[in-house]
């Protein structure tokens, strides 16, 4: 039987609960499906600054480059708001990001039909909604130098942080656009601010130039001002399909998309690299958009449904587990139809538990199985 290693990190906050229901998930296709899942796991976050005084220790690192996926539950919390700006808990998720190349996120944006009342916007603007967010992840705001802040003579400080991408950067992510894009209905919008920054001109400059010079005539391509962007998700969501993006306006863009579906608990993603040459697998990592939630953090009643999701992501991207992908898939979206709601996705009435959420889910796919 084929087997495959995937390196847990459950993080901080809500992350440990969500990762054990993402486990007891796992554990349920090692034992009824055709691939064996072995797992590792180790800390990221805050939890390994406590423990090793860095947001992740060398070893993590190392786990990480080794294992076939990484699957990881949340970093962060008010907890670690005073530790030194380069061991906060976020610094050992973008140290991952930056090691392994993770440069193209995927965000994945679709509503379930059961949760169509859900959302804040009217129910037949989101119904039936199914965008993805292509973020880049390695690049931009987040990485660029400087990035400090300084005293000036006058005794001001002055605080900069660099928005830089190169021709190569926004050509890789272009390209995985339109080949997403090909897999779905065929449109890709791509969003930058070349009104306003010259890294906004050059990204349009490159989109446009790989759609027009590597053949991706059969996809659709337009460009949108990320503002009017933002403005459209909400307006009229169901236009989009792929959008493509940079890192800081991909991380603002999709939290507003999350929320379209009716809560951020339920977004899974992915983060990939390029294929290695000599065996065509990719690096990989898979998180829920959402984050640590330290106001509900262990008390069991957090929506494990983005993180199962996320390893829902990993058996189609990673694993080419296509069909057991759609039933996980199936099997989240049968839980939701027959009634079952964590809090944050329940009008009134009876909230459950992440175990119960999570023992739908497998009772779902046991009728499937
Ligand atoms: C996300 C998060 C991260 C980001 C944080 C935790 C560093 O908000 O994945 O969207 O800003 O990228
Ligand atoms: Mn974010």
């Amino acid at each position: 039987m084929a087997s495959q290693n995937i390196l847990l990190l459950p993080g901080d906050g809500i992350g440990p609960e969500v990762s054990a229901a993402a486990e007891r998930i796992i554990e349920w296709f090692s034992a009824n499906g055709s691939t064996k899942f072995e797992t590792e796991r180790d800390l990221v976050g805050g939890c390994a600054y406590d423990a090793h005084g860095e947001a992740i220790s060398e070893a993590a690192v190392e786990k990480a480059f080794a294992a076939d996926a990484i699957l990881l539950g949340a970093v962060g919390g008010p907890k670690w708001d005073k530790v030194p700006y380069d061991k906060r808990p976020e610094a050992g998720l973008l140290r991952l990001r930056k090691d392994l190349d993770l440069f193209a996120n995927l965000r994945p944006a679709i509503c379930y039909p059961a949760l169509a009342k859900a959302s804040s916007l009217k129910q037949e603007l989101i119904e039936g909604l199914d965008i993805l967010i292509l973020r880049e992840l390695t690049g931009g705001t987040y990485f660029g130098e400087p990035k400090e802040i300084v005293t000036l003579e006058n005794g001001e400080k002055r605080a900069v942080d660099t928005q830089v991408y190169t021709t190569g950067e926004i050509a890789r992510i272009a390209r995985m656009a339109f080949e997403l894009a090909r897999t779905r209905s065929g449109k890709v919008t791509s969003m930058e601010k070349h009104n306003v920054m010259r890294s906004g001109v050059l990204w349009k400059e490159v989109v446009t130039n790989v759609y027009e010079t590597e053949g991706f005539g059969d996809v659709r391509l337009e460009h949108m001002l990320a503002d009017a962007g933002g403005m459209q998700l909400v307006r009229n969501p169901k236009q989009f399909d792929v959008i493509v993006t940079d890192n800081l306006f991909g991380d603002l863009l999709s939290d507003v998309a999350a929320m379209l579906t009716g809560s951020l608990g339920m977004l899974p993603s992915a983060s990939l690299g390029l294929p290695d040459a000599a065996t065509g697998k990719r690096k990989s990592l898979y998180e829920p958009v959402h984050g640590s939630a330290p106001d509900i953090a262990g008390k069991g009643v957090a929506n494990p449904i983005a993180m199962i999701a996320s390893f829902g992501m990993c058996m189609r991207y990673s694993f080419g587990l296509v069909e057991e992908a759609d039933m996980l898939d199936r099997a989240i979206a049968g839980a939701l139809g027959s009634g079952a709601r964590t809090g944050d996705i329940a009008d009134g009435g009876n909230a459950m538990g992440t175990t119960e959420m999570t023992d739908a889910i497998i009772a779902e796919l046991v009728k499937l199985g």
